[in-house]
Order: C-alpha cells, then sequence, then structure tokens
C-alpha cells in the first residue's frame, strides 16, 4: 500500500490578507508518499530535490511533525509503522509556501493511507503544527490553501473555519521569484506589533472589497483591492528591486503586485496568459538589471 500525494505551491496574503488569504499555484509543489513499513513508527526514508538542507528526522521535519501531531490525535497502537518519501519541487524559502506544500502532501497522503479517517479540513491543524515549527507561529494561509485549492480565507484555523473563496476564470498570475531566500522567521521577527487604527481600516476594507471582487468576477475591484499598507512597506526592504518591479507589474496591465508571502518572491493577477507573460518578462527586466538570478512561473 503506497498513496502518493501532490499539495501545490500557493501565495498567502494576497496583499490585503496577512494570515487569513491565500491561493494555491498550478503547476508547482510538493510530492509525498507515503507507505506501510514492518518496522513501527514514523520515519522519512528520503528527501530529494533540496540538496540536503532538510532534516530526515521526523521531530525536526515540518511534514514530519505535521504527521506526528495527526498519528498523535488518532491515539491507535499499530503493529505497522509508515514511512514518508518527499519530492521537493519547489525552492525553500522562497515565500511560496514550500513547507506547507509537504507539510499539506504528507498529511493528506497518511490520511488516505490509513482509510481517511479525517476529512480534508479536520487536517489543517495538523499542518498548522509544521508551519508552527517552520516560522515560529502558526498561520495556516499557505497550509489551508494548499490543502483545499484555489482562494481560501482563514477565518480561524483552530478549530479549523476555513472559507473556500470563488476563483474569477480569466485570474492569471506571474511569480517572480528571485534567487535570494528569506526564512518566514526572520520577515515575521521585523513585523511591527501594533497597527495604526488609519490603516487597519484601509486594510480591512481593502480584504472586504477584494473578497466581493472575486465573487462578482469584478476585475478593476480585485485591482483597486490589492493594496497592502501594513506588511508590504516593512518587508519590501529584503527585496531588491521591489519597487521597480511592482511598478513595470503594473506599467503592463497587472491589476495588482506585491510580495508572496514573507518573499522574496513577487505574485501579480492578471486577465489573461499574455498579460500574464508580459508582466514577467517586465519584471525579470528589473531583476537582470540588478544582476539578480531569478525564476518565473505563470498559472
Ligand atoms: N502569512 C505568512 C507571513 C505567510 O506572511 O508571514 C508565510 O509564507
Amino acid at each position: 500500500n503506497k498513496i502518493k500525494a501532490f499539495a501545490p505551491a500557493t501565495v498567502a496574503n494576497v496583499a490585503c490578507g496577512f494570515d487569513v488569504l491565500g491561493f494555491a499555484i498550478h503547476g508547482l509543489g510538493d510530492y509525498v508518499t507515503a507507505s506501510y513499513s514492518e518496522e513501527p513508527g514514523l520515519r522519512i526514508t528520503s528527501i530529494s530535490g533540496e540538496e540536503g538542507k532538510l532534516p530526515k528526522e521526523v521531530e525536526k521535519n515540518t511534514a514530519g511533525l505535521a504527521v506526528l501531531s495527526m498519528l498523535k490525535e488518532l491515539d491507535e497502537e499499530r503493529e505497522f509503522g509508515i514511512d514518508l518519501e518527499i519530492e521537493k519541487k519547489m525552492p525553500l524559502g522562497s515565500g511560496l509556501g514550500s513547507s506547507a506544500a509537504s507539510s499539506a502532501a504528507a498529511v493528506f497522503a497518511v490520511n488516505e493511507l490509513l482509510g481517511k479517517p479525517f476529512s480534508r479540513h479536520d487536517l489543517l491543524p495538523f499542518a498548522v503544527e509544521g508551519e508552527l515549527a517552520a516560522s515560529g507561529t502558526a498561520h495556516a494561509d499557505n497550509v489551508a490553501a494548499a490543502l483545499i485549492g484555489g482562494f481560501i480565507l482563514v477565518k480561524t484555523h483552530q478549530p479549523p473555519d476555513v472559507i473556500s473563496l470563488n476563483t474569477p476564470d480569466k485570474l492569471h498570475c506571474t511569480i517572480i521569484h528571485p534567487e535570494i531566500e528569506i526564512q518566514t522567521k526572520n520577515s515575521r521577527k521585523i513585523l511591527r506589533k501594533q497597527v495604526a487604527l488609519q490603516k487597519a481600516v484601509t486594510q480591512w476594507a481593502n480584504l472586504g472589497s477584494l473578497i466581493a471582487g472575486l465573487y462578482t468576477n469584478d476585475y478593476d475591484l480585485i485591482g483597486r483591492s490589492l493594496h497592502d499598507e501594513i506588511i508590504e512597506p516593512v518587508r519590501a526592504v529584503l527585496i531588491p528591486g521591489f519597487s521597480e518591479m511592482q511598478e513595470a507589474a503594473l506599467h503592463h496591465g497587472a491589476l495588482g503586485c506585491s510580495i508572496s508571502g514573507s518573499g522574496p518572491s513577487l505574485f501579480a493577477l492578471s486577465k489573461s496568459r499574455d498579460e500574464a507573460e508580459e508582466i514577467g518578462k517586465a519584471m525579470g527586466t528589473v531583476l537582470k538589471s540588478i544582476g539578480l538570478e531569478y525564476n518565473l512561473h505563470i498559472s
């Protein structure tokens, strides 16, 4: 018995929804295979694609921790063990929910292997345990989008209360990943703990109108809502060429552009694949001009 699961890369925050909004990206993500073993206990037997950067010890690995918390909740005696093989197909520290993709795929695969004791939504708190280990804070915006797909709003993660939102048909996403690494832990540490009331008002107005725009397929409203006055200005300093890339994206027709999760990747939303590709080229030109390598992904 063997189950191989895929979980996608994700864009968290989506400008105005810090820690509560996220969406899944097509065509980029991690695979985890779960299988029975005669030796009791949980093991990570292999990790490929991350150049030896991730620990194989279950208690130190985000996917391992996520599955451990799930097995603990089940609290069952079993004679067999479970082996995990992790295939990382996306960069670490990219702001694309790399740890979340592995955790989500791992809990999904093990849940299937065990005959689905949990619903997909109920898997969320376990995957969040992995995020807690990775970033020092339990946030569910990446894992919820990786587990459920599309756009999601995390109302609360404990108890799990995640709402799947509408995704307008024409919406396309450009992702540019400058080849630098930012650890979520570090880019959370620099955030201010207090928010001025006026900024909070602007932010929740934008979050509300973005969600309205997603439901009414109102691309202009989506564009007018994709602003972040709280988190983006603090984190942008960690990303070389940020303002120039954002400007280039908007100039080439992006509805909006901001940091993906905790960075350094940026995402831009647009109404067509052609536009999304043009936007990617324009953002890439900025990074080339400052001598930074990058990867582009359109979905
Ligand atoms: N909401 C989290 C943050 C996502 O911005 O720190 C991390 O990818």
